[in-house]
């Protein structure tokens, strides 16, 4: 197979990191016969330095053409000024938005040799794995925003929208995830306080009556689900939620399996190229020492086989690799609680040399 894909490295250590996942993507292709061609964009900081925009059009249109885009992270304190005219985030829901991405799958899984990494305790977290689908192009996150008034009379606000066929299409997806699972859904929404939660929660009561009525469905206000995921992880199988609930719940999620450094993420829209990204951000105070963890955008790179090209045979060598080098013991700093660790490169070539084909 041939395919074309676009590397989106952006900010901090999101070059390094994205450089090991497409090392580890070469040498897939190399042993399984394919041909990977990679052509790097700007996205984020890096772009608002030599373009003035977070977002270049260059970029946008080589991922409209491209097949699948591993990102690596965007932001940092050098683009924070919050009276700046645009930041490095404003390219990422950018991308997600032009490409029509609305589906962000988190999937929250252990790895065995990691459950003393995480800070809950093994009889709570073990056995937990969790999909969760949130919903990234809609939301809060796009609603009408604005301030007026000056000084201590000044406000700001930000609207929090949904339609019908928004919450259709990713309570669908969702459903049908779960029955590739153990054919559970939950959705998230607080029901109780937000208008756009009492929409959710009636078309995705209607969409799992009409369409999954086989699929246990069940509903959690936002607040107590907060609570469930760190009592009782394990009772949940796929989760679908909006783009802010998604944001937050999939952060405190990923201290389940100890470290945010290993959980990858796809954003798929209905048709044309996903978009695959670590869940962890750009983290400047490490960024260029080669210490940051590149399992969780090697993870990304397998699900970008799985999803956009269809090589699941190939994925699962990477997800075997990565299993094997922790198995072997190798750990990042992030994950070695203060025993030996290895750096970003050498992490990158344990994974390589596990590769089988
Ligand atoms: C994420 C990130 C982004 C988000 C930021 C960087 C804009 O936190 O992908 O979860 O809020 O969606
Ligand atoms: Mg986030």
């Amino acid at each position: 197979m041939k395919a074309n894909l676009v590397l989106l490295p952006g900010d901090g250590i999101g070059p390094e990191i994205t450089q090991q996942a497409a090392s580890v993507l070469e040498a897939v292709a190399k042993r399984f016969g394919h041909e990977f061609e990679f052509r790097s964009h700007l996205i984020g900081g890096i772009a608002i330095d030599s373009t003035g925009e977070p977002l270049p059009a260059a970029t946008i249109s080589a991922c409209k053409d491209a097949d699948a885009i591993l990102l690596g992270a965007v932001g940092g304190p050098k683009w924070d000024d919050p009276s700046a005219k645009t930041r490095p985030e404003a390219g990422l829901l950018q991308i997600r938005k032009e490409l029509g991405l609305f589906a962000n799958l988190r999937p929250i899984r252990l790895f065995d040799e990691l459950v003393d990494a995480s800070p809950l305790k093994r009889e709570i977290i073990e056995g937990t794995d969790i999909l969760f689908l949130r919903e990234l192009t809609g939301g809060i996150y796009f609603g009408e925003s604005g301030r007026s008034g000056e000084g201590s009379s000044e406000s700001a606000y930000q609207s929090m929208v949904y339609s019908v066929p928004e919450v259709e299409r990713i309570v669908r997806l969702a459903a049908q995830a779960a029955k590739g699972r153990q054919n559970r859904l939950t959705s998230v929404d607080k029901a109780n306080v937000l208008e756009p939660s009492r929409l959710w929660r009636q078309v995705a009561a209607r969409v799992m009556a009409e369409e999954f009525p086989d699929v246990q469905y069940d509903v959690v206000l936002v607040d107590s689900m907060a609570m469930h995921l760190i009592n009782r992880p394990r009772d949940f199988d796929v989760v679908v939620t909006s783009n802010m609930f998604g944001d937050i719940l999939t952060d405190e999620a990923s201290m389940l399996p100890g470290s945010l450094g290993m959980l990858p993420s796809a954003s798929l829209g209905s048709d044309g190229p996903g978009l695959y990204e670590p869940i962890h951000g750009s983290a400047p105070d490490i960024a260029g020492q080669d210490i940051a963890n590149p399992l969780a955008t090697i993870l990304a790179a397998a699900m970008l086989l799985r999803h956009s090209l269809s090589l699941n045979e190939e994925a699962e060598a990477i997800e075997s690799a990565v299993s094997q080098v922790l198995a072997d013991g190798l750990r990042t700093a992030d994950i070695a609680r203060g025993s030996e660790s290895l750096g970003t490169q050498a992490m990158g070539q344990a994974v390589i040399e596990r590769l089988s084909n």
